[in-house]
């Protein structure tokens, strides 16, 4: 299971895409600031915005160390040591994905306060109370064992430390329509509704700080991309995600637009504390 998590997110010739778009696009591919990367490095719902607001309700603060859990491209590790100036440590399954947020790390200055590793969220490869913040944005809908992902990040973190997470979870129960970006088939996809999410969260021993339900913010912004996008249909950006996720974007993005707009799924943020 976890290796088909992460052969449907490598594919391969991902920094090559995402270096080509960069260039294309007339940025300085090896002087790139974290504002280049965000188009393609922030590979979540609600992209940069999702990273601002949750950076502000967790408030690292620069003596902080936080881990990064499902890392993928390193847009949201790079955000935090860029505008908090802590030290994060991005771990994921997807080689490829810490392969690409090395080599973009290293392209934009912050090697010495960002590194990268493979490994999986079930077992993270810290030892306990290692962090004082741990992060994770998007990758819980591809973890079917969540009591042990929730108590990974429990035990990498000191006692006071605080979990910060977005996770696109269960509305009404309708089916998914696939593939969705986080999954091509049914079989690597795990939503939980908000209420089961919260309740393992507790029972893995964190105390709720801040519950957001994003959904109608998301679909506002939604609408608001694709109206900007259709008042311009020949100029389509050069930069985005479509660079990471290549032909079936359209498709993927179109089936969780919708999914989200039928009430089908909702968009949660939280902050958690450890006591
Ligand atoms: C949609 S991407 C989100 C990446 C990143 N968090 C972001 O917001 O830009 C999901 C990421 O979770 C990772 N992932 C999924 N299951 C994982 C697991 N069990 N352990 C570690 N990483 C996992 C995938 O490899 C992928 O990089």
């Amino acid at each position: 299971m976890i290796e088909e998590v992460a052969r449907h997110y490598g594919k391969g010739g991902l920094l090559e895409r995402i270096l080509a778009a960069l260039a294309q696009a007339g940025k300085d591919i090896d002087h790139l600031t974290i504002d280049d990367l965000a188009p393609v490095d922030e590979f979540h719902s609600r992209r940069r915005l999702a990273t601002e607001e949750l950076a502000g309700l967790l408030a690292p603060s620069p003596t902080d160390r936080v881990i990064d859990v499902g890392s993928g491209l390193g847009g949201p590790s790079r955000y935090l040591a860029a505008t908090r100036s802590c030290r994060v440590s991005g771990v994921d399954l997807t080689p490829e994905f810490v392969e690409t947020a090395k080599a973009l790390t290293e392209r934009a200055g912050l090697a010495d306060r960002v590194d990268f590793r493979v490994g999986s969220a079930l077992d993270i490869p810290f030892p306990d109370a290692s962090f004082d913040c741990a992060w994770s944005q998007n990758v819980a809908m591809n973890i079917a064992d969540r009591p042990r992902y929730y108590a990974e990040m429990h035990r990498v973190l000191r006692s006071g430390g605080r979990l910060a997470i977005q996770d696109v979870a269960v509305g009404n129960g309708d089916p998914l329509r696939f593939p969705v970006m986080w999954a091509d088939r049914p079989e690597i996809s795990f939503l939980r509704t908000p209420e089961e999410t919260k309740s393992l969260l507790v029972a893995a021993g964190f105390q709720i700080k801040e519950w957001v339900d994003n959904t109608e913010t998301a679909l506002a912004e939604a609408a608001a991309e694709r109206n900007r996008a259709a008042s311009n249909p020949t100029d389509p950006p050069i930069l985005g995600i479509h660079v990471v996720v290549g032909p079936s974007f359209r498709e993927k993005i179109r089936n969780a637009g919708q999914a989200m707009a039928e009430g089908r799924t909702r968009l949660i943020n939280a902050v958690l504390i450890k006591p």
